[in-house]
């Protein structure tokens, strides 16, 4: 299996990810790391320790990164994930410790023990992956490619252009796409086609074990934030993508180009400028997936929550 770390913010859609990563064979989940995005970094660190442990998930470390972006204030989706970033289900204690380490330390430790390079898998602000590329330069070796989600190849969620883990913290993902290591990005062009409608809630429904029923009341909630807020019933669940892309890349069709990173428009600020169409003749710098075979998606998602309790 393809070592991943993933790095998260958890967020509905974050939980997703951690199960399909859990619950798969064709990756093995080393750690998890957590950030302030979705919530502050209190709850998106617990709720990265609820999402195990609801799923019966042991052995994985979970360690708390960057309490807020680089260099602007946080502004946590409540109006998508609540007040406590997993809005819906009562949250139980979590069972999963604190890893004692930073987020920092334990990416180093878990890429220095692995036998083979590891994919880091963001789905939050890049803040943490930035904090290390700066602060462990020497283990970037170490890391085989980034799967993020985050941008859009056209329109934003929170502005007009921008979507909510680039907007978040911009800088880091600027430092991110120009590390010079392998991205894909798995922005809002291709997260809007993994759409939850009522047969996806029922399939997963149908599964009948614990992960299920609590990834069910998730789901609810998610969608009916989703029909308040953006006027779409059926939320769109970005983040797993991202673990899909890395058990098969056949999951998502991506197109290799340009992406820099809006820092300082005055409208713009965190919009993904992707040169789909070269141009620019900049050098091609990240994977920008476009479409998704959204059956092989789904039956992903399913059968990883299936396999877990
Ligand atoms: C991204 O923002 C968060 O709300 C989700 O968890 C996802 O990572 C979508 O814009
Ligand atoms: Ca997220």
């Amino acid at each position: 299996p393809t070592p991943v770390i993933i790095d998260c913010d958890p967020g509905h859609d974050d939980v997703f990810a951690l199960w399909l990563a859990a619950g798969n064979p064709e990756v093995s989940l080393l750690g998890v790391t957590t950030v302030a995005g979705n919530g502050e970094l209190e709850h998106t660190t617990t709720n990265a320790r609820i999402a195990l442990t609801v799923a019966g998930v042991e052995g994985v470390p979970v360690a708390a990164g960057a309490d807020g972006p680089l260099r602007r204030k946080l502004t946590p989706a409540t109006w998508i994930h609540g007040d406590n970033a997993l809005g819906g289900p009562v949250l139980p204690a979590p069972a999963v410790p604190l890893d004692g380490r930073t987020a920092t330390e334990l990416t180093a430790d878990l890429l220095e023990a692995s036998a083979e390079p590891v994919t880091l898998i963001p789905t939050g602000p890049l803040t943490n992956v930035a904090l290390f590329l700066e602060q462990r330069p020497g283990l970037r070796g170490r890391i085989r490619e980034i799967i993020w989600m985050g941008g859009s190849t056209g329109r934003g969620n929170v502005g007009a252009y921008a979507e909510f883990n680039a907007w978040s913290d911009p800088e880091a993902a600027d430092l991110v796409f120009r590390s010079g290591l392998p991205v894909t990005m798995v922005g809002l062009n291709i997260s809007h086609q993994a759409l939850v409608t009522e047969d996806v809630i029922a399939s997963i429904a149908a599964i009948g074990n614990e992960t299920s029923a609590f990834g069910v009341e998730l789901l609810r909630f998610f969608c009916a934030a989703y029909e308040v807020s953006q006027g779409m019933p059926d939320g769109p669940l970005h983040d797993p993508i991202t673990v899909a892309i890395a058990i098969d890349r056949a999951v998502a069709e991506v197109r290799r180009c340009h992406v820099d990173v809006e820092t300082r428009g005055e409208f713009t600020a965190g919009a993904t400028a992707v040169d789909l169409r070269d141009m620019l003749g900049k050098e091609h710098n990240a994977d920008v997936a476009i479409s998704l075979d959204v059956p092989r998606f789904w039956r992903l998602v399913r059968d990883a929550v299936a396999a877990l309790r």
